[in-house]
């Protein structure tokens, strides 16, 4: 089942004093393909909960549509939309065993029993917990009962999964697991699947496509690799990736030419060269900007590193000052300063990089992103 968000919004009243409404989400526009595991994925408080409840029915939307398939949904209830839910604490009840919990949607709508245990056993098999159907959620572990709820949330075969935040509460070892389940049971089911989360790395690893939010809006859609390698802007570049992007603030000093752009026109703009300054080393990739840029880089420019990007090299255009090595396997991660910038930075190198903690070292760019002033990329 294909979703669309079309302008979608919800404005609370506000909890806090002297402010009267916050905009949890702000006019968003969203795809959601059909049979594709989706993550809404962004910092606490960015609006990813509010944007599921409103899919799911559960808050109506402050303006904008929810359209399932080529049917507007937005005024549909919650039970009528073909959904399944899970929340983050599991939500079973404790009094009924797993096998009458997982048959209770299917009983509350009127389906025989026999029908509704078999359903059930299926479920369970699927999730992988069917020698457990006797048993209270008491007695399971986190990851077992979260297995439930899945199972609790699809018995009724729904059109769409919605999910949220659904491993938080598992230790670290189960959320990995689990979550491989879940993309085991989205691909075998084809369930088109909306899964919310603030931890990158985990909406990296299980989705088809990712949506990250910031402050109620979205800020980029694509494949989690795509979004990766290409963030548009700051904000994404930061969010994702693990050790996270260096943020090298740079001034671009102008060094003018009296060239015109069109020799024609005179009314055309100068030919400006110009250089690129991080803390007292000069940027010299091939970063002379074109007019466009040129009116967007400034004295607060930043160049976006990933930790990966940097090559030791001896004769390296750069230097950096090695203040600590952390070796974590097949590579080692580098602890470092630039000179004239107050500020620690880390990259990954290779095992066999031949540094020394208290030394400098010289190193090229594999690659790069520049962002202006507001965090736009400009390349
Ligand atoms: N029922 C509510 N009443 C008032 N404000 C709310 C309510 N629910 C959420 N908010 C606010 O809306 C914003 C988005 O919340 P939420 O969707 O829960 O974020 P997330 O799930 O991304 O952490 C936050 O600022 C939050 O405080
Ligand atoms: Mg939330």
């Amino acid at each position: 089942m294909e979703i669309k968000l079309i302008g979608l919004t919800k404005e609370f009243e506000s909890r806090k004093k002297g402010e009267k409404y916050v905009t949890a989400v702000d006019h968003i526009d969203v795809l959601i393909p059909s049979g594709k595991l989706v993550c809404l994925l962004g910092p606490s408080g960015c609006g990813k909960s509010t944007t599921l409840y409103m899919i799911s029915g559960l808050h109506k939307p402050t303006d904008g549509k929810i359209i399932f398939g080529d049917k507007d949904v937005t005024n549909t209830p919650p039970e009528k939309r073909g959904i399944g839910l899970v929340f983050q604490n599991y939500a079973l009840y404790p009094h009924m065993t797993v096998k009458e919990n997982i048959m209770f949607p299917l009983v509350s709508r009127g389906e025989p029993k026999k029908v509704a245990a078999q359903k059930a056993l299926d479920m369970a098999k699927l999730v992988g917990i069917e020698e457990y159907m006797d048993r209270r959620p008491g007695q399971m572990s986190g990851g077992q009962q979260q297995r439930v709820a899945i199972a609790r949330a699809i018995v009724k075969t729904p059109d769409v999964l919605l999910l949220d935040e659904p491993l938080s509460n598992l230790d670290a070892r189960l959320r990995i697991t689990t979550r491989e389940e879940i993309r085991r049971i989205q691909k075998e089911t084809g369930i088109t699947t909306v899964f919310v989360t603030h931890d990158q790395e985990e909406a990296m690893s299980i989705s088809d496509e990712i949506i990250v939010m910031s402050l109620g809006k979205v800020q980029q859609v694509g494949a989690p690799q795509d979004v990766y390698n290409e963030p548009k802007n700051q904000f994404v570049a930061e969010f994702l990736g693990t050790p996270p992007i260096n943020i090298v603030k740079a001034n671009y000093i102008e060094e003018e030419t009296e060239e015109l752009e069109d020799p024609e026109d005179p009314k055309s703009a100068k030919k400006v060269i110009g250089k690129l300054m991080f803390g007292e080393q000069e940027f010299v990739d091939d970063i002379t900007p074109t007019f466009g840029e040129r009116m967007i880089l400034t004295k607060d420019t930043r160049i976006g590193i990933r930790p990966e990007f940097f090559e030791m090299n001896p004769n390296g255009k750069y230097v950096m000052n090695v203040v600590h090595i952390e070796f974590i396997g097949r590579d080692k991660n580098v602890v470092f300063t630039l000179p004239g910038i107050d500020k620690l930075y880390k990259c990954i190198v290779p095992q066999t990089a031949d540094i020394k903690e208290g030394e400098e070292a010289r190193f090229n760019l594999k690659r790069y992103f520049i962002f202006d002033m507001i965090g736009r990329r400009v390349r």
